[in-house]
């Protein structure tokens, strides 16, 4: 199959980009390189089944020959991106999704789109199922991310609808792995730099609200099942991992993973934070049989083998060794 990943460089996308390799397709990687890095694909540059363009997908892009999918991931997804890139997360997800939604319809390409647990916003139900229409603060500093990945839905849908275009969205909750940014500003790849580094821990609020996190290979387990799987044309499901911990628990279980001397300091709440998110998986296991596989523990402990790599690439430059 031809694929075109857009957000191909970023942490999720990089390794869709390897799975898809491994599975034989060919690969058409888009990315501006804004949030994401060459040196998450460095290993495919020289393959000859993996093409990157350096483009934006707020501009047109043409691509010559067949594509059969698109996967969508293309977007800033750090909130702490939110305020200083707000216009570009929103017309990243509003322009860019249009023009990807056109490179399907031209292509008669199969669309996936790379969505969020934010759309729930802070959710009155619980655990969230993909009939919850979501509680969300249109103006809040967040909205930049959650309306437009909601607009983003809208017009995957409206495409659908109107052409028949073949689409799936995936509501990814929470993820984490190798390939996060160490300054990605989430709660995993926070806690582990501080934790490596002897730092105090920042936990914000006092830590009892909970989040469910789902390991990289276990999600892209998900969209590539998604995408492949036959007749589920205008299908949304939720892609995460069920296991409620809190933000505490995490903290001290990375501390003693990496074997760390910090010590935990608590932070007020940034505004619009939620408190409680948590998958409803059924309707994955039903349609997709998927479900994660990797215990918390096993994908928290690859991330920080992960993390003391690139830091002590990091130290040995600063000290020029
Ligand atoms: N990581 C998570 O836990 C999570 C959760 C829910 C949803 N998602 C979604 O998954 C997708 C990937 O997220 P990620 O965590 O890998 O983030 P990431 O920042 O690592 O990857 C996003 C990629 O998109 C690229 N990009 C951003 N704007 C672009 C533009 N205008 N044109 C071309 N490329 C652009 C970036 O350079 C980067 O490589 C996003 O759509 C995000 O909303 C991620």
């Amino acid at each position: 199959m031809n694929v075109v990943v857009t957000g191909g460089a970023g942490f999720i996308g990089s390794w869709l980009c390897d799975r898809l390799i491994e599975n034989g397709h060919r690969v058409i990687c888009i990315d501006n390189l804004s949030s994401g890095s060459k040196e998450n694909f460095q290993h495919l540059l020289r393959h000859k089944r993996f093409k990157f363009i350096e483009r934006d997908v707020r501009d047109l892009i043409g691509i010559k020959g067949p594509v059969e999918c698109v996967f969508h991931l293309a977007s800033k997804a750090s909130p702490i991106d939110f305020r200083e890139h707000a216009i570009d997360i929103l017309l990243t997800n509003s322009l860019g999704t249009l023009n990807m939604l056109e490179l399907a319809r031209k292509k008669k390409a199969r669309f996936l789109l790379a969505s969020t647990s934010e759309v729930y916003g802070d959710p009155k139900e619980h655990p969230q199922r993909e009939s919850y229409w979501g509680n969300v603060n249109p103006v809040g500093v967040r909205s930049c991310y959650d309306e437009s990945k909601r607009f983003a839905e809208a017009l995957t849908m409206a495409y659908h609808r109107k052409y028949g275009l073949d689409v799936r969205i995936a509501r990814i909750f929470n993820t984490f792995g190798p390939r996060m940014r160490r300054d990605d500003g989430r709660a995993v790849p926070n806690f582990i730099v501080q934790a490596l580094e002897d730092r105090p821990i920042t936990v914000y609020g006092d830590g009892t609200q909970t989040r469910s996190f789902c390991y990289i290979t276990d999600l892209v387990e998900g969209l590539v099942r998604l995408a492949t799987t036959d007749a589920l044309g205008g299908e949304i499901v939720n892609l995460g991992n069920p296991q409620e911990v809190s933000i505490l628990e995490v903290a001290n279980l990375i501390k003693k993973l990496a074997g760390s001397r910090s010590r935990m300091v608590f932070k007020p709440l940034p505004q619009d934070d939620p408190v409680r998110r948590k998958p409803d998986i059924s309707k994955a296991k039903e349609i997709l049989r998927w479900k994660p596989v990797t215990p918390l523990r096993e994908g928290l402990q690859a991330t920080i083998e992960y993390f003391r790599k690139i830091l002590k690439v990091n130290i040995s430059i600063r000290h020029g060794y």
